[in-house]
């Protein structure tokens, strides 16, 4: 995910830039970049991959006096990872930096364009500096010109801008995407997109809220609301520890994941839903032209999200789909005919046997896609087509916010092909879009809901084992659910589909068999909730995860009730996670880094 500084004082501002940069590299990125200005003079520094390309570059710059100046790490999605897409982008004479997603660029760079502006970059960013020099023709005051800018973007935006008229002035403002001001005794100020480069450099930090915009000097710190009213900075203390602000006071990575699922799963949704369609900007739509069948592969946690989009596909879409594990496949001698459109799915971009697989259906001539979390990953680089999830850097071993995004795209690729095929009314598709922009406040982790869970994990600690069970996509979040306690619990977990336990797994009901049962209102539920009624007459342990209250259940873990068993979906995903952190937990378990696993898989 982007990370974003900014810093104006007397100090060496490329030094203090480059280590907020530094401090930031855990969010993950692609390429980075620098703007000062210094002596009514800028200087700006792009390169891509790792810091030390940029530090590099940067090595004969000198800044040994008062300064301004930004600095960007770019995790790319809007553009490949280019030095020209890289942050800051110019003006003629200002510089910007940005995270999010500007959603109406398009429609912006159009009027910008006429009026004879020159883009040389594919970002949506570059607008904002273009914009801004336009409005700044007409007002004559940089801060009325970057006022009118703020208020001509729709999305989300964290922003820096310098212009060479104001050479003691960072213009910032804020709205869906974090950052902070920090202050000290020498009136320095400091930006960031999170703590930790601040850490060391200030004393008292402002957070800023949604919409606020403004400006700071070096006596200053100007910071109007939403309404254009004037605020108060509301200082606190900053924290003194590094590893717990990246965690932003989480206790372990995986639960700051689940709970930034709302956040990722927003900026996965950015830009591509519309009235009555999905629009996937990096497809050419003739990748689906001559295609009558799907496969999808992956590993893991990702296998388990491909799995979920093997229902929507077929239910929405109307397009005959299947789906195989990467290590399977690879040795099976699969027939593979060119009408098949190839998808992989994976976080990393690096698991070796999706990978491989990947490879060979490249090597039988068939079209490929790839559904991944990170840019100029192996599988990236590989496909034909990408479409990026936007999940940021996941740390924990255990995949979550990784998964949560996936299935987002799966839904949002089904409505999309459902367009192409006709296979939905506009109507449907229409309603069904309007399902997805719930998606992010489904996959809220209420204070109640977390604390139950805290309360009633002590009863799963011990037993013989775990069944998750659901029908439909609740069957892969079943898998999903038993995955994830395994991963960081130890305890045996299986997932399964809840009409298959009679022929079989029911032999092993007793009280210490524990059932996780899935049991969503909208879809199949007398069906699901006869299945847990035949496991319940054997004595399992039943713990029912749903909407509707289930007296047959010994606990029951209430989600809110939902319009459509895909908001169900989320709100039982985020359950389930959180049911496996705090029973791992209690275990005195290694949350973040589980015995035997790693991260990415890049070895068979
Ligand atoms: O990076 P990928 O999505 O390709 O990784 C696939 C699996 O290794 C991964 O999902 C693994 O199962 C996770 N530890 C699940 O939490």
């Amino acid at each position: 995910m982007c990370g974003i500084v900014g810093y104006l004082g007397q100090k060496n501002s490329k030094e203090i830039l480059l280590g907020g940069l530094k401090e930031l590299e855990y969010r993950g990125y692609d390429s980075a970049g620098i703007a000062v200005l210094q002596d009514g003079k800028f200087e700006s520094f792009k390169a891509i991959g790792k810091l030390i390309n940029l530090e590099e570059k940067t090595k004969n710059f000198v800044t040994d006096k008062f300064s301004i100046g930004i600095g960007h790490t770019r995790w790319a999605t809007h553009g490949k990872p280019t030095e020209l897409n890289a942050h800051p982008h110019i003006g003629s004479e200002s510089y910007v930096v940005h995270n999010g997603i500007i959603e109406n660029y398009a429609a912006l760079k159009t009027e910008l364009l006429k009026d004879g502006i020159t883009f040389l970059s594919q970002t949506d960013t570059e607008v904002i500096v273009h914009q801004f020099e336009k409005n700044l023709k007409i007002t004559k005051s940089s801060f009325e010109a970057f006022k009118k800018t703020i208020s001509q973007l729709e999305g989300a935006y964290a922003i820096l801008l310098v212009t060479k008229g104001k050479e003691k002035t960072i213009f910032f403002a804020k709205n869906g995407s974090p950052m902070l001001v920090g202050v000290n005794a020498e009136n320095e100020k400091y930006f960031a997109s999170s703590d930790t480069p601040l850490i060391g450099h200030c004393t008292d930090v402002n957070y800023f809220e949604d919409g606020d915009y403004g400006y700071v000097t070096p006596d200053e710190l100007a910071i109007f609301s939403k309404d254009g009213k004037k605020q108060e900075p509301k200082f606190t203390k900053l924290s003194t520890n590094k590893l717990s602000a990246q965690k932003d006071g989480f206790r372990f990575f995986m639960e700051k994941e689940i709970y930034e699922q709302v956040d990722v799963i927003a900026d996965t949704l950015l830009g591509r839903l519309h009235d009555n369609e999905v629009l996937f900007d990096e497809l050419d739509p003739t990748l689906f032209e001559g295609i009558n069948e799907i496969k999808l592969c992956a590993c893991g946690t990702s296998y388990h999200s491909a799995l979920t989009a093997t229902y929507l596909f077929e239910r929405y879409s109307k397009i005959k789909t299947s789906i195989e594990v990467a290590s399977e496949f690879r040795y099976r001698s699969p027939i593979m005919s060119k009408d098949t459109l190839f998808v992989v799915i994976s976080q990393s971009g690096e698991t070796a046997d999706t990978l491989e697989t990947l490879k060979m259906a490249k090597a039988a001539g068939l079209k490929t896609l790839v559904i991944c979390n990170v840019d100029n990953s192996s599988m990236v680089r590989l496909a034909d087509a990408c479409i990026l999830t936007r999940a940021g850097v996941e740390k924990g071993v255990a995949s979550t916010k990784a998964f949560a995004t996936q299935v987002t795209v799966f839904w949002m690729l089904s409505l999309y092909l459902a367009k192409k095929n006709k296979a939905l009314s506009n109507e449907e598709i229409a309603r069904q879009i309007t399902l997805l922009r719930e998606v992010p406040a489904s996959v809220k982790v209420s204070d109640d809901m977390h604390e139950r869970i805290k309360r009633l994990s002590k009863r799963y600690l011990h037993g013989h084992g775990f069944f998750f069970i659901g029908r439909d996509v609740f069957y892969p979040l079943a898998l999903e659910g038993a995955l994830k306690l395994k991963e960081i619990s130890y305890l045996h977990a299986e997932g399964y589909p809840s009409g298959e336990m009679k022929h079989g797994p029911i032999a092993l009901a007793d009280p210490e068999l524990f059932t996780i049962a899935l049991l969503p209102q909208h879809l199949l539920y007398d069906k699901a909730k006869s299945n847990v009624e035949e496991l319940s007459a054997r004595d399992s342990t039943i713990c029912a995860i749903s909407a509707v209250e289930f007296d047959k259940a010994d606990d029951f873990i209430a989600i809110n009730k939902c319009k459509d068993y895909m908001l169900e979906f989320f709100e039982m995903m985020v359950a389930v996670q959180v049911l496996s952190l705090e029973i791992s937990v209690r275990l005195g378990n290694d949350v973040d880094m589980p015995r035997n696993l790693a991260k990415s898989v890049t070895v068979e």
